[in-house]
């Protein structure tokens, strides 16, 4: 069973979706750890709920950056964790943290990047005037929203649409995509060949927007 462990900074209701998608049997993977940066962070609740394993490891208990992102990589190193799920974490991380898990660490944007990375990515697809928006989950490189996109789901942009009623659309898409791509790594069939992320067996093509959606 696939290893993993997800830091959030806030609300957590990715974390939520990746929770129930285990206890539903659709992630076959066992949640070993969450780290969240802020001892307010809502998604510590949402763990002491279901009881999952937490650790609140904050920026300013370090001298450095790298000290601190020792601290977190060495907590999910002795927990054995193979994937590392970034869930609404708000920090960027270094080349170094990135190296204790080559090619496994995973994030979830609210845009379908590269359009629209960094903050308030909803409010920024709005204000554009884009027509459609949605989310990503990508490698994470050390670039800001920049790795390779593994999935991305497409939602339109309503001429009324809010910030906020457009970040409502896409969270609901967040909480597909992001589930089913740990499950897919969990079935061993995420292929990496430099900037393309191939999903083995997944059915590109045949649907128009939103690829390779099975289960959720
Ligand atoms: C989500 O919109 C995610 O795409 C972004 O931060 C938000 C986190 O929401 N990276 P939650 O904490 O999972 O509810």
């Amino acid at each position: 069973m696939l290893r993993i462990g997800v830091l959030v900074s806030g609300r957590g209701s990715n974390l939520q979706a990746i929770m129930d998608g285990i206890r539903e049997g659709k992630i076959e993977a066992s949640l070993e750890l969450v780290i969240s940066d802020n001892p307010q962070a809502y998604a510590l609740e949402r763990c002491k709920k279901h009881g999952v394993n937490f650790k609140v490891i904050e920026r300013k208990s370090f001298k450095t950056k790298k000290d601190f992102e020792r601290a977190m990589a060495q907590e999910l190193k002795e927990r054995g964790v193979e994937l590392v799920v970034l869930a609404g974490f708000m920090r960027i991380l270094s080349k170094e943290f990135l190296n204790f898990f080559p090619e496994r660490v995973i994030n979830i944007h609210p845009s379908l990047i590269p359009a629209f990375q960094g903050l308030e990515a909803q409010r920024q697809a709005v204000e554009f005037g884009a027509k459609l928006s949605g989310c990503t989950v990508h490698l994470v490189d050390e670039s800001v929203d920049g790795g390779p996109p593994i999935v991305q789901a497409v939602v339109p942009v309503l001429p009324e649409d809010t910030a906020e009623s457009l970040a409502d659309r896409i969270l609901s898409y967040e909480h597909r995509i992001l589930p089913q791509t740990v499950q897919w790594f969990a079935e061993r069939r995420v292929k990496i060949e430099g900037r393309k992320v191939i999903v083995e067996g997944a059915r590109y093509g045949e649907v128009p927007i939103n690829p390779a959606l099975e289960r959720f």
